[in-house]
């Protein structure tokens, strides 16, 4: 039996702040392997080639690692030794609970690991970034949900980061106008490179100002959540559409602490759509899908039924109306006798509508 050193960065305990190295996170060189005899038990040996270190790592911390074992991670090794068919001696092979340690035994069983060819002969840390998570995250996350026309305009927060970056390339080469902030003046300059229109430094300029002087936003991919997406909100176009990818901004936080709406993190981790709506700027858009022919079918035919509540009396309006404000109404409050037939109608939608 021989040893290999196999230095491990250990998890040891979850903190709600950033996670301290030596406290949090300790970094074990005794630690050893027998790369020659270490069981697999159907699964297979690497040796390290990469690790990605992403921010949900933070959150894995929470919520997956067990005290006192190794940090698990997208990582990148290559096949020393393998009981599953699936993988042979010298493949490299990427796996998204990939330990962080010189040398790892992989099983399925334990989260994804799948065989990387990298024909285009790029470098290895490609597919933990541009090609791995990250790049997935933008290009998939944008193909699906941006729902994007030339021509209009997307802000991507946390622009330079690796997802951010990605979909600042993907909506520009789409032929999008592409504005996008980061936190400090080199991310920004990395911005401009990538062809970004309008880049700014979140930390010195205003986010509302800038997307209202770049007169408003049709997309908005939010990489950070909290005061952030309460702001672009505020700065969306007509039919804009919000793609909520992350919450960079408030992971480190108690979730008490959270700025804004915090259900909105439900729109993330459960892959809702929530649509607002204004009927005239929805037929504008979408038309009225025949509405009064088919709906007239249904109440001629039984299958809609509505709920009135007639008044006689043209003056029972007004009282009516504080009524449906309040629930005190039972259906619809419609007045027609007096009016001959004339009808009118106390409409509560009508009178918000008016606010808006
Ligand atoms: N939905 C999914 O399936 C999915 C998958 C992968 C990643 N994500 C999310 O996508 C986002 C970007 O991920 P990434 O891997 O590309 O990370 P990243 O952007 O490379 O790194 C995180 C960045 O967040 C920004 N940030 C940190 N604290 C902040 C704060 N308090 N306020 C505003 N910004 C802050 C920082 O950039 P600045 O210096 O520019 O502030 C930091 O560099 C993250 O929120 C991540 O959780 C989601």
């Amino acid at each position: 039996m021989s040893l290999t050193p196999n230095p491990t960065i250990i998890f040891v305990s979850a903190t709600q702040g950033i996670p301290v190295p030596g406290q949090n996170l300790v970094y074990r060189q005794d630690i050893t392997i027998d790369v020659d005899n270490e069981p697999l038990n159907g699964g297979i040996l690497t040796k390290s080639v990469a690790l990605g270190i992403d921010p949900w790592l933070r959150s894995r911390m929470v919520y997956e690692y067990k005290p006192n074992t190794p940090v698990l991670g997208y990582g990148i090794g290559v096949v020393l030794r393998s009981e599953n068919p699936k993988f042979q001696v010298g493949d490299y092979v990427q796996a998204r609970s990939h330990p962080f340690a010189h040398y790892a035994v992989l099983s399925e069983e334990a989260g994804t690991i799948r065989a990387l060819k990298n024909d285009a002969g790029l470098p290895w840390t490609a597919y933990l970034g541009v090609l791995g998570l990250a790049g997935e995250t933008a290009w998939v996350g944008y193909k699906a949900y941006a729902e994007a026309t030339k021509g209009e305009t997307i802000y991507i927060s946390t622009g330079a980061g690796a997802v951010g970056s990605a979909v600042c390339q993907v909506a520009k080469a789409e032929g999008l106008r592409v504005i996008a902030s980061a936190g400090s003046d080199t991310k920004v300059e990395f911005l401009k490179e990538i062809g970004v229109d309008v880049a700014f430094n979140y930390k010195k300029q205003d986010v509302g100002t800038v997307l209202k002087e770049s007169g408003g936003i049709d997309i908005y991919w939010d990489n950070v959540g909290g005061k952030t997406l309460e702001t672009v909100m505020g700065c969306m176009n007509r039919y804009g559409r919000i793609v909520v990818c992350g919450f960079a901004s408030e992971y480190n936080l108690p979730p008490a602490e959270w700025h804004g709406n915090k259900s909105f993190f439900f729109a993330l981790v459960k892959n809702l759509t929530i649509n607002g709506f204004i009927i005239p700027d929805t037929i504008a858009k979408f038309g009225d899908f025949d509405f009064e022919a088919e709906v007239t079918k249904m109440v001629k035919e039984g299958r809609m039924k509505a709920r009135e509540e007639p008044s006689d009396k043209l003056e029972d309006a007004m009282k009516m109306l504080g009524d449906c404000l309040i629930g005190a109404n039972e259906g619809k409050g419609t007045n027609a006798k007096e009016l001959d037939g004339q009808g009118i109608t106390v409409l509560l939608n009508d009178a918000i509508l008016a606010d808006v």
